[in-house]
């Protein structure tokens, strides 16, 4: 028997899709210009949401709401904890786009799909993009609700040849061989924990180094151990490739890690990480998330410059 119309085609988009390499610059265009016809804002920043953390989207004021589905080109999300949907509006007075919801490597989307809405931001007008993400805490020193202001990254899976950039390179968004010790923004950095010590959040800021692997499993304890050596100080399955495909196209980075549990490095421990215990940690965390990226908002000049 034949299978029904509906599963040949989605059948033939796979095939497709497993044979492409990227969008094209006018799938990005044409994406960035349905979005520009269907609302009037205007936003410099864009936010991406990290696990349990979508509450941020929620803050928006005058908001203009797109379902995933119903953007032209726009994969979908299939996470619990992430929404899928992009909002428009202000938060705090500054214009801002936010992503209810990311997409994985682990989800089966290549990274040229995962990291697809942010060169469109880069279409639309977007300077500055601010990526969170629950991440688990290797440095012992790190507690359940720190927050981590992002010092530089390690691309575990970039190792392995996995790169949000390979394939031919769309020289029209940057260049082929595009830096990345400097991929978050110094000043953006600074003034992030200064907001946080403002705050009264002192005991919880953190600066660090994240190391985004593909997932979804969570780590062994050798593994653990193995990136805590490296020098990582967070660990999770996000946020890298957005950052490289960000800063290939000339957008400033602010990444900020909620750490939502402490990676097991004992063999005598009895405890396991698991995702339940992740979005439970971002509920009790996000409101000082949420705090220090509602006040950042009002500090980020419109031309993107702090002060
Ligand atoms: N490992 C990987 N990803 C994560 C973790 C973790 O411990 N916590 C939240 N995201």
């Amino acid at each position: 028997m034949s299978p029904p119309a509906s599963e040949t085609q989605k059948q033939k988009i796979r095939i497709k899709d497993e044979t492409r390499t990227g969008y094209t610059y006018e799938e990005y265009k044409q994406t960035a210009d349905w979005l520009l016809s269907k609302t009037e804002h205007r936003p410099t920043v864009a936010i991406v949401c990290g696990s349990g953390l979508g509450g941020l989207g929620e803050l928006l004021k005058d908001q203009v709401v797109f379902h995933y589905s119903d953007i032209p080109n726009f994969p979908r999300s299939t996470v619990p904890g992430h929404a899928g949907r992009l909002i428009f509006g202000n938060l705090n007075g500054k214009p801002c786009v936010c992503m209810q919801g990311r997409f994985h490597f682990y989800e089966g989307y290549p990274l040229w799909k995962v990291t697809f809405p942010i060169r469109v931001f880069r279409l639309i007008g977007v300077e500055t993009v601010i990526v969170t993400n629950a991440a688990g805490g290797l440095n012992q020193d790190y507690k359940v609700g720190d927050m981590m202001v992002i010092k530089d990254h390690i691309n575990m899976p970039g190792f392995a040849g996995h790169n949000p950039l390979a394939g031919p390179n769309e020289e029209s968004f940057g260049p082929r061989f595009p830096p990345m010790s400097d991929a978050y923004d110094k000043d953006f950095r600074k003034l992030t924990l200064a907001i946080g010590r403002e705050l009264g959040f002192s005991e919880k800021m953190r600066e660090g180094v994240y190391c985004s692997l593909g997932g979804p499993n969570f780590e062994t304890i050798a593994e653990c151990r193995f990136l805590n050596s490296l020098g990582a100080d967070a660990v999770g399955m996000s946020t890298v490739p957005e950052v490289i495909v960000a800063r290939h196209c000339g957008l400033k980075v602010l990444g900020i890690s909620l750490i939502t549990n402490k990676a097991v490095m004992d063999y005598s421990s009895e405890t396991t990480a698991n995702h339940e215990e992740v979005l439970q940690a971002g509920k009790d965390s996000a409101r000082y998330m949420e705090k220090l990226v509602t006040v950042l908002m009002k500090r980020i000049e419109m031309n993107n410059n702090v002060c």
